[in-house]
């Protein structure tokens, strides 16, 4: 006896796009749960600069292009993932053959061309870019990462990139993109920085809160108070990343082949509480992202413990919706 599932970008249709990040490999073996599930897709690495730039002027657009192709013949959105961002970027953007820094000048012209062939390549598909991914420090006496682009570009880099996207492409959606985005310290600065740039007239449109988060915490009201300083800046908020471990902090067990009961009805009510606080939520929030799409394909496996599963998304290792699923769909 098989039980209808209900889809849950329908039963979210009133509130939030619902979105998956995919792959080359993912967008055929999770097809299915894709075009049930969602109406969003975010390439997992394949707009990232080092996926689609490898070595200046010489671009590979063949797997991103699959996924837009895959994203339209679906009628999905996509989101742009991610323009500037001190990992996954090539170091001859910074670095010579010969080790000598790349002067700044030409660290910019070099981004200005990757964003201009990159967004504008996409323009009629992607709605939205994260423009910038994960420039505030984790560090409490620091404020800004110390970065390549920073080094190279100073301060105002950002709001740099952000004007030049806006040049580039006028309709899209430009947003800052980081983790730990709940964590007061992190929040507090992120806050900042969005709130200078505003002030500014730079052209930031949304925070995406990335949403890496685990059994333990972030609390529903770390969640809430994030939500409502970021919405208080008159931006939209995006969950971009989500994905919730189900292992606490402390648990560095390797040894697990299946989740324990217990961790999935923990799973499950951590899932019901985050969803009931983004659906409270929902004329801020624009979209929520999940970072894959079932337990079988994560990037949570074997990190932040090597060779350790894990078990984070709505489906299971079968593609089986778990009890997580059924209540973020029952409410
Ligand atoms: C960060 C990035 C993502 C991805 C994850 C880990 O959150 O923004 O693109 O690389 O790390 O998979």
């Amino acid at each position: 006896m098989t039980q209808e599932i209900p889809s849950l970008a329908k039963v979210y249709g009133d509130f939030f796009a619902m979105g998956a990040a995919v792959n080359r490999r993912t967008i055929d073996t999770h097809s299915e749960l894709l075009k049930t599930h969602f109406n969003s897709v975010t390439a997992e690495n394949e707009m990232k600069f080092e996926s689609l730039h490898r070595t200046r002027g010489d671009y590979d657009f063949s797997s991103a292009d699959a996924i837009v192709d895959f994203a339209v013949a679906n009628g999905m959105k996509v989101r742009g993932h991610t323009l500037v961002w001190h990992n996954q970027t090539p170091k001859w953007v910074f670095e010579d053959a010969d080790g000598h820094l790349v002067p700044g000048p030409e660290v910019e012209r070099i981004q200005k061309e990757h964003m201009e062939t990159v967004m504008g390549r996409y323009k009629d598909v992607v709605y939205a870019w994260d423009v910038v991914n994960e420039a505030i420090s984790d560090s409490d006496d620091e404020f800004l990462r110390n970065s390549p682009w920073l080094r190279a570009l100073g301060e105002g880099f950002i709001g740099d990139a952000f004007l030049r996207a806006h040049a580039i492409a006028p309709d899209a959606k430009l947003f800052y993109n980081d983790y730990n985005e709940t964590q007061p310290t992190k929040r507090d600065k992120i806050y900042r920085l969005v709130k200078q740039l505003r002030s500014e007239g730079v052209p930031v449109h949304g925070i995406g809160m990335q949403g890496h988060w685990g059994l333990g915490g972030p609390s529903v009201s770390e969640i809430r108070e994030a939500v409502e300083l970021y919405s208080s800046l008159g931006v939209e908020l995006q969950v971009t990343e989500l994905d919730i471990s189900v292992f606490e902090f402390e648990d560095r067990r390797t040894d697990l082949k299946s989740p324990t009961t217990e961790m999935m009805e923990r799973l499950a009510q951590r899932y019901e509480e985050i969803f009931a606080l983004f659906r409270e939520y929902k004329s801020s929030i624009t979209g929520v992202t999940f970072w894959g799409i079932a337990d079988d394909s994560t990037w949570k496996d074997g990190f932040p413990v090597r060779g350790r599963k894990d078990w984070p998304l709505l489906f299971d290792v079968n593609h089986e919706p778990k009890a997580a699923f059924h209540r973020v769909v029952n409410f």
